[in-house]
């Protein structure tokens, strides 16, 4: 079975790709390397010993896609290539818009055209706002704040009116928490260009000696310590929960024999459940790589919500998945990654 996976080159998707390989399937990935090297998947071949093939193309480009659906001819797409960074949005809204929606856009009539009518997008918690209470369950009401935000949030929509329109589709939305760590060799993980926005980049770099200290956001919020509190998962948990994804889109087709569309359109948080605060975070990572950690207590972050957890029961009770790896691993991994690749994949 052959899954493409867009955005295959990045951090979530290069992580999916080595699982993908290991379940014993083929893989296509599309990257336009706008935010990503191709290094992560020589690095997943050298793991794994199984490669992934790789089309250097942009999303965007209606014939460069065909080209790569006719050669291919997937069974399925794993929809995770979009730009991601929340303050960034807000500054060039136009070019997420372009991006996140123009992008899957095009995707998508050239899924339809071709008729591989299965994908796994990558949503996210974002799409919760500033939710009422927590955990949060998939059926809370959605909202943005933010363009990148409202591109996830519209995708889920354009997708849901797609399904509307022919039921043929199996459509599964992930919506994602914050998700950190990185493989266990050390060998791939997350490589953000310049100062990191997120939280466990940050203060990985600060470990690794090239930031000075960690920027805690606000210590006044509604939390037991005044600081945000997040629901962090292991990159590589999150990449096993694409792997019960699809595979739920088989078992559903064959369990009704074969009939297209069987599942239909379904929505899963991909969480932990267990919601820890900024100074956790900084006492993990401080744990993990043998050293404390400074940090300075600067005002909140604009947008900012107190607290985010999910509730992942759904994704437990139908895909067979729950998240198995606790904070101190995903602090461990995080840190085997950045130590051994402080400059990321340009590590020489
Ligand atoms: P990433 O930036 O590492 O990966 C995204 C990949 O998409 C990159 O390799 C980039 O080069 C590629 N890409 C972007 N636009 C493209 C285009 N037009 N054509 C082809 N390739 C393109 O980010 P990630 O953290 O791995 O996130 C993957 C997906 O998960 C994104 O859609 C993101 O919005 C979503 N998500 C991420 C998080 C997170 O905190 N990392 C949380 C929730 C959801
Ligand atoms: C986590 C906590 C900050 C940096 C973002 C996106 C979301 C999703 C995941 C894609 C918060 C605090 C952070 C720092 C800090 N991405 N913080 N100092 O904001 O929960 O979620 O990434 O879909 O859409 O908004 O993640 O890692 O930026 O912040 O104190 O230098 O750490 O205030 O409480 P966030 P984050």
């Amino acid at each position: 079975m052959k899954i493409l996976v867009t955005g295959g080159t990045g951090y979530i998707g290069s992580h999916t790709v080595l699982e993908l390989l290991e379940a014993g399937m083929e893989v296509a990935v599309v990257d336009n390397l706008c935010n990503s090297s191709e290094e992560s998947l020589k690095r997943v071949e050298q793991i794994t010993g199984k490669k992934a093939v790789f089309y250097p193309v942009d999303i965007r480009d209606e014939d460069g896609m065909r080209d790569v659906f006719l050669k291919e001819q997937p069974y399925a797409v794993i929809h995770f290539a979009g730009l991601k960074a929340v303050g960034e949005s807000v500054e060039i809204p136009l070019k997420y818009y372009d991006n996140n929606i123009g992008g899957t856009l095009t995707l998508l009539h050239i899924m339809k055209e071709v008729g591989c009518k299965n994908i796994v997008f990558s949503s996210s918690a974002t799409v919760y706002g500033n939710p009422a209470s927590v955990p949060i369950r998939e059926d809370f009401p959605t909202s943005a704040t933010n363009p990148y935000g409202r591109t996830k949030l519209m995708i889920e929509n354009i997708l849901r009116d797609l399904y509307r329109s022919d039921d043929s589709w199996n459509i599964i939305l992930l919506r994602y928490f914050n998700p950190i760590g990185a493989h266990e060799s050390g060998m791939i993980g997350e490589d953000p260009a310049g100062i990191p926005n997120n939280l466990l980049p940050y203060v990985a770099k600060v470990a690794v000696g090239k930031l000075e200290k960690v920027h805690v956001f606000g210590n006044d919020y509604n939390t037991p310590d005044g600081t945000g509190v997040r629901d962090y998962i292991h990159v590589v948990d999150l990449a096993k929960g694409h792997i019960k994804a699809i595979e739920k889109i088989v078992k559903t087709e064959e369990a009704e024999n074969g009939k297209a569309g069987a599942l239909g359109l379904k929505v899963y948080n991909l969480g932990t459940g267990n919601g820890y605060s900024v100074l956790d975070i900084v006492a993990a990572f401080s744990k993990a790589c043998g050293k404390e950690l400074p940090y300075v207590i600067d005002p909140r972050r604009a947008g900012d919500i107190d607290m985010c957890y999910a509730d992942p029961a759904l994704a437990k009770e139908e895909l067979g998945w729950s998240a198995e790896y606790d904070l101190d691993r995903m602090c461990a991994d995080t840190w085997r990654w950045q130590s051994r690749n402080p400059d990321g994949y340009a590590t020489k």
